[in-house]
């Protein structure tokens, strides 16, 4: 059986991975709204994604035997910004994410629980991977700049994400 104070903590962790596909929905909207299809695409995918850590999340919860306590989840804004800017801020969101995701971590060790640490070591691990792979996208997108052809080949290299099987 799940603690409470972890069954809080993970209820709050699959709000902020909700808020989060949230968040990439309206930045893919705002990229779709420049012509930029396949940075769009990119971050509907990457919405996808965050869904899923939320599903996950509640599936290890429920095994538990704890309760899921669904919250409102944060309308993100609507502007964003350049695509450079788009990608800074999707970098800033995952590092805010991993350190969330390290203090839930310590509390499963400080509580003991087991169970919990070894799930979350997926969102660790997955973490660093969010964080390389967001950090590779801006990279590129200063060495091209965000105008001229450079940046619509890059467009066209993100539009060929495929979701996880
Ligand atoms: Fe679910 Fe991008 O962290």
């Amino acid at each position: 059986m799940i603690s409470k104070t972890m069954q809080d903590a993970l209820n709050a962790q699959i709000n902020l991975e909700q808020a989060s596909a949230q968040l990439y929905l309206a930045m893919s909207a705002h990229c779709q709204g420049k012509s930029f299809r396949g940075f769009a695409h990119w971050l509907r995918v990457q919405a996808g994604e965050e869904t899923a850590h939320a599903g996950r999340l509640v599936d290890f919860l429920l095994d538990r035997g704890g309760k899921l306590e669904l919250r409102a989840v944060a309308a993100p804004s609507t502007e964003f910004g350049g695509i450079i800017q788009v990608f800074e801020q999707t970098l800033a969101h995952e590092r805010s994410i991993s350190g969330r995701i390290g203090a839930l971590f310590e509390q499963a060790r400080a509580e003991k629980d087991h169970a919990s640490e070894v799930a979350l070591q997926w969102y660790v691990t997955e973490q660093v991977e969010e964080e390389a792979r967001v950090g590779q996208v801006v990279d590129h997108l200063h060495a091209v700049g965000d105008q001229g052809g450079g940046i619509w080949y890059l467009d066209s290299k993100m539009g060929k994400r495929t979701p996880k099987a």
